[in-house]
């Protein structure tokens, strides 16, 4: 079976990859916009991500009528009313590290307690008949300085527990509890029954 990942991230291909075979999933081929030769840039006009993942997965299903995930993350930090949430990407208007400064600066005087925050992703999976939505999260809290150099985002400054921010963790380890893994596996459990 050939799926469409509609985006132009090919490390996410990887990621997700790793994550089927993980779970015994082997004859499912993963293509991304990319892989087709499609570079167009979607519109993430959405304000909500199940919008988002719905409008990756309806551009990729229609253009090329292949079964189409459509995905969307971010994180939501509690004390902010869960912001930065969709915009997560977007949120200094200054790229990653800004991103970063502005979250610890709106957290500046919080006490640990009021810092919980999730990573959220929601995947939109759209074939012939079907419209389905998987979520997965993945729990923190925001620590006050950033910690570790692997992953990307937040994961700096996002604390699974007091000595482990989630950039201190390799690519497997957090692709074992990452958000991207608890929405996947609810797919994988889906394409698993629909194939049989
Ligand atoms: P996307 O929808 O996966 O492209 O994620 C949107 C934004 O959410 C990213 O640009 C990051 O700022 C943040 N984000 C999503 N997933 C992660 C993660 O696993 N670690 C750190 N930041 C993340």
């Amino acid at each position: 079976m050939k799926i469409l990942l509609a985006t132009h991230n090919n490390n996410k291909k990887k990621e997700i990859l790793d994550i089927f075979k993980d779970n015994g999933v082997r004859d499912i081929e993963i293509v991304t916009l990319e892989d087709l030769g499609d570079y167009e840039d979607i519109d993430e006009t959405g304000l909500t991500f199940k919008e988002n993942a719905f409008i990756k997965a309806h551009y990729g299903f229609n253009k090329f009528h292949l079964p189409t995930i459509g995905e969307d993350s971010g994180l939501e930090i509690d004390y902010l009313d869960g912001r930065p949430g969709i915009y997560s990407s977007r949120y200094s208007g200054l790229g990653n590290e800004a991103n970063i400064d502005k979250v610890l600066n709106e957290l500046k005087n919080v006490k640990k307690e009021d810092r919980k925050c999730n990573f959220i992703c929601t995947i939109c999976f759209i074939e012939d008949k079907v419209t389905n939505y998987y979520i997965g999260k993945c729990y923190g809290y925001i620590g006050y300085e950033r910690k570790g150099n692997n992953g990307f985002g937040y994961d700096p400054i996002f604390m699974i527990d007091d000595n482990s921010s989630l950039a201190m963790l390799s690519e497997d380890e957090k692709n074992k509890i990452s958000h991207r893994y608890n929405a996947f596996i609810k797919l994988i459990d889906y394409l698993k029954d629909y194939s049989k």
